[in-house]
């Protein structure tokens, strides 16, 4: 949202049938894309509105005010020619997308060695001496068949878990992105596009989603196309363990300095610490409210009175797009929900997440298809029956990972060869231990090895509008009084 002219704009076909004003703005400006150019007289009757506790934002009488009627009047879009859309778009040019992809033509082959050069650095940085690397041999099998018991205090832990899975996680995440765009699912943003990764480790889903879209960005630059599509902007990794900030931050770094500037943003460490009482809406509410004590206290500092209405609309301006969003494009926990405890545990936070999705955002599962799924997918389905939300069947099937010939190779061989970097440096009498254990195959054979099957569960917010969920949080606070 930027300040500018003397006029509330709404972007051609921004407002849709039968809905207000109010509402495209909420969709457009808090929900999920910010295109809208408004004066400080809009802003300041906005967050009157909004933090009025009477208010309420499904309200639909389109002349009630002032900035109101005016925007009703100056919008094109209600005599304008149709919106365009997503789905048409990426269900046309889905097959050249991904035919240019698969042939070389965009980045995203040269993402994924980048990706496994980037972690064989890290592993390198940090794996120095026979101590270290003995650390790292120890957790191989831990992290290999064990994760639910593991807390991922230590960075060895870590990069044994990151140099087995990050690459073939980052894979199975970019198959799904792939099969949202052939669908049409896939959400197309112009200005913010959010990620939560749940459990997110190593954040494969956080940099599958990143390279996702700078790859289709290049072929629509490529194509000549005039699509505007906005990188991902807000990168957010939910997870307990805390020396994944290490990892996570020297990843990101390495993948900066490996490929040079690109498009969207990394994560360096993670956003939330534990799913357990987490809510996007208290987040986001934490975040505004101490955005604006920000603001109150710069003027303090200048010893200005600033009254706190006026505070909050200097804090939109300045800082909403470091605000912990809203609703978020894209909610992803990969194997997370490995059994039906910890998915029957977080039952609540995994519903409410259903409710923190923008208009058109997704929320992907993905596991194994080992027999404790067949209890967790069920429960997961009853968990995630919020209105709204509609579950994408053809999205949600089980697929080989990295089906992809050369892919598959290039992230078994970058496998093989990190868990060899390990075993060089390690003493012999660890080597001896788990070395056995570690590689039941020849390098050649295991490089050539396939994939296992795994299982995507997806659904999609369908609404237009943000969820009654999703508004009440924006208008519970009430730091003003009636206005
Ligand atoms: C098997 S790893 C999955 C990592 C990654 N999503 C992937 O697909 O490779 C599970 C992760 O969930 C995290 N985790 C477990 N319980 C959690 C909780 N209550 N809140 C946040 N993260 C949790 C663990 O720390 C671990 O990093």
């Amino acid at each position: 949202m930027a300040l500018g002219g003397d006029c509330f704009h709404l972007p051609t076909g921004c407002l849709e049938a039968g809905e207000s004003v109010v509402e495209a703005f909420i969709r457009e400006t808090v929900a999920g894309d910010r295109r809208v150019v408004i004066t400080p007289a809009h802003l300041a009757w906005f967050a009157s509105y909004f933090h009025h506790p009477a208010a309420t934002l499904t309200h639909t009488d389109r002349y009630s005010c002032g900035p109101c009627e005016r925007v009703c009047a100056m919008s094109p879009s209600l005599s304008g020619p149709a919106p365009w859309r997503a789905g048409p778009w990426e269900r046309e040019h889905a097959a050249s997308i991904l035919a240019w992809r698969h042939a070389g033509g965009g980045l995203s082959q040269s993402q994924l060695s980048t990706l496994c050069d980037a972690i064989g650095d890290i592993i390198h940085q940090n794996v120095t001496d026979s101590r270290s690397a003995d650390e790292v041999a120890h957790a191989i099998m831990p992290t290999r068949h064990h994760c639910d018991s593991l807390d991922f205090t230590t960075v060895g832990e870590c990069l044994a878990y990151a140099m087995q899975h990050v690459a073939d996680r980052y894979g199975r995440i970019t198959q799904v992105l792939e099969n949202l765009l052939r669908a049409g699912h896939l959400p197309i943003r112009k200005r913010r596009l959010t990620v939560l990764d749940v459990g997110a480790g190593p954040a494969p889903a956080l940099y599958a989603v990143h390279d996702f879209y700078d790859d289709l960005r290049a072929w629509v630059d490529d194509a000549g196309q005039s699509v505007q599509i906005v990188s991902a902007t807000d990168a957010h990794p939910l997870d307990r363990g805390p020396a994944w900030d290490r990892v996570l931050h020297q990843l990101s770094e390495q993948l900066a300095v490996v490929r040079g500037a690109a498009g969207g943003t990394l994560p360096f460490a993670r956003a939330y610490t534990d799913l357990k009482d987490f809510s996007v809406r208290d987040a986001h509410i934490t975040s505004r409210e101490s955005a604006v004590d920000d603001v109150i206290a710069d003027f303090d500092r200048l010893d200005e009175p600033v009254d706190r209405r006026w505070a909050q609309i200097f804090a939109t301006e300045e800082s909403k797009q470091h605000w912990a969003p809203s609703g978020y494009d894209f909610i992803v926990m990969a194997n997370f929900l490995t059994n039906i405890k910890i998915t029957d545990d977080f039952a609540d936070e995994i519903s409410k997440l259903g409710r923190s999705l923008t208009p058109g955002g997704i929320l992907v599962a993905i596991g194994g298809t080992g027999e404790q799924y067949l209890e967790v997918w069920p429960k997961l389905d009853a968990i995630l029956r919020v209105p709204g939300l509609i579950k994408l069947d053809n999205i949600s099937v089980q697929m080989q990972a990295n089906n992809d010939l050369s892919r598959s190779r290039l992230i078994r061989t970058h496998i093989s060869d990190s868990i060899s970097s390990i075993f060089e440096l390690c003493t012999d009498d660890v080597r001896r231990a788990i070395e056995p254990v570690a590689r039941k195959l020849p390098r050649a054979k295991y490089i050539e090895l396939e994939f296992p099957q795994f299982q995507v569960q997806c659904w999609k917010n369908q609404a237009h509008q943000p969820s009654r969920y999703h508004t009440r949080k924006i208008s519970e606070p009430s730091p003003i009084s009636g206005s």
